[in-house]
C-alpha cells in the first residue's frame, strides 16, 4: 500500500459553467488528521463529495489508497455529512442508519448480531436512548452522533467529516472530538474534517488544507494560519470592512 491515503491530480469540478474546484493537487498521507478550512461556498463539501464519488469531476484524477474510486469497498470510507443540508425524510430509525453503513444497504432482515453491533456503536457515542427513533425526529446533535456510530460500526480506514461539531452542545462537541481522536490515534484512521472553528482545527489536527476553489495551502498546521494565507483564503467578495485574522486563545 502506498504511504498516502488520498492523491488528487488536477481535480476540477464544475457545476454548469461555474468552476467549483479548480485544479486541486494534493497528497494526504496515511494517518494524517486534516482540517479543511475555507469560506462558505469555497468547495469544501464538494471536495468530500468528489472523494465519495457523489460528485463527478469534470477533469483530473482521484486515488484513494492507491486505487481508483470504483475499487473502494463499501465500509472503507466513513462519512458524516453536513447535517444541516441533508435530506432526512427517509423513513429509518437510528439502528437502520448505523447498519446502512455496515451492510451498504437499507432494506432486508436484520439479524440479532446486526442489531447488537449497531446498539454497541450507538452506546459508544451515547446515542443508545434514541436507537429506535426515526432519524427525522432527531435533533442535529443527536443525528451527528448516530452518523458517528455508523462510522464506528463499519470500521473505516478513512473518515470524512463535514462540520461534525457544528450546532452540537459543548458536551457533545468534546465527546465528538474525543471519538474522532480515538479513530485517528488509536485506530490509525486517516481523518479529513471540514470545520469553521480554526482553533479546534489547530488543536486537534496535524495538517491543514486551506481551500477557496483553489488549494491555497496544504501542509503542517503550524505554518497554515499565517496572515497572508488567511487573506488569500477569506478576503474575497469585496469585504468593505477590515477583517482581522488569528486564532482564539485555547485552554
Ligand atoms: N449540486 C450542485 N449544483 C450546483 N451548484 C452546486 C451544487 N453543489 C454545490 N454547488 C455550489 O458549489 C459551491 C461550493 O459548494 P460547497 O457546498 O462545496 O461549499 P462549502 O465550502 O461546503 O460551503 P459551506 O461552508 O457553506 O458548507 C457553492 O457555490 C454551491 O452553490
Ligand atoms: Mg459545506
Amino acid at each position: 500500500m502506498p504511504d498516502y491515503a488520498i492523491k488528487t491530480s488536477g481535480l476540477t469540478v464544475e457545476f454548469g459553467n461555474n468552476i467549483i474546484l479548480d485544479n486541486i493537487n494534493v497528497e494526504i498521507e496515511n494517518g494524517d488528521f486534516v482540517a479543511i478550512v475555507g469560506p462558505n461556498g469555497s468547495g469544501k463539501t464538494t471536495f468530500l463529495k468528489a472523494l465519495l464519488s457523489i460528485v463527478k469531476p469534470s477533469s483530473g484524477e482521484i486515488k484513494i489508497f492507491g486505487k481508483e474510486l470504483d475499487k473502494i469497498k463499501p465500509g472503507e470510507i466513513g462519512y458524516v455529512p453536513q447535517i444541516k443540508t441533508i435530506d432526512r425524510s427517509f423513513p429509518a430509525n437510528s439502528i437502520e442508519l448505523v447498519l446502512s453503513g455496515v451492510r451498504n444497504r437499507w432494506l432486508g432482515v436484520k439479524s440479532r448480531e446486526d442489531k447488537k453491533l449497531a446498539l454497541h456503536a450507538l452506546e459508544l457515542v451515547g446515542a443508545a436512548d434514541y436507537a429506535r427513533k426515526q432519524i427525522s425526529e432527531l435533533s442535529g446533535g443527536q443525528l451527528q452522533r448516530v452518523y458517528l456510530a455508523r462510522c464506528f460500526a463499519s470500521n473505516p480506514k478513512l473518515l470524512l467529516l463535514d462540520e461534525p461539531a457544528t450546532g452540537v452542545d459543548l458536551v457533545c462537541e468534546s465527546t465528538i472530538n474525543e471519538l474522532i481522536e480515538e479513530f485517528n490515534k488509536k485506530r490509525g484512521v486517516t481523518v479529513l474534517m471540514v470545520t469553521h472553528d480554526w482553533t479546534a482545527a489547530y488543536h486537534h489536527t496535524n495538517k491543514v488544507m486551506l481551500l477557496n476553489k483553489q488549494l491555497i495551502y496544504y501542509g503542517n498546521k503550524n505554518e497554515a494560519f499565517t496572515e497572508l494565507n488567511l487573506m488569500k483564503t477569506f478576503s474575497h467578495l469585496g469585504h468593505k470592512h477590515k477583517v482581522t485574522f488569528g486564532l482564539k486563545s485555547y485552554e
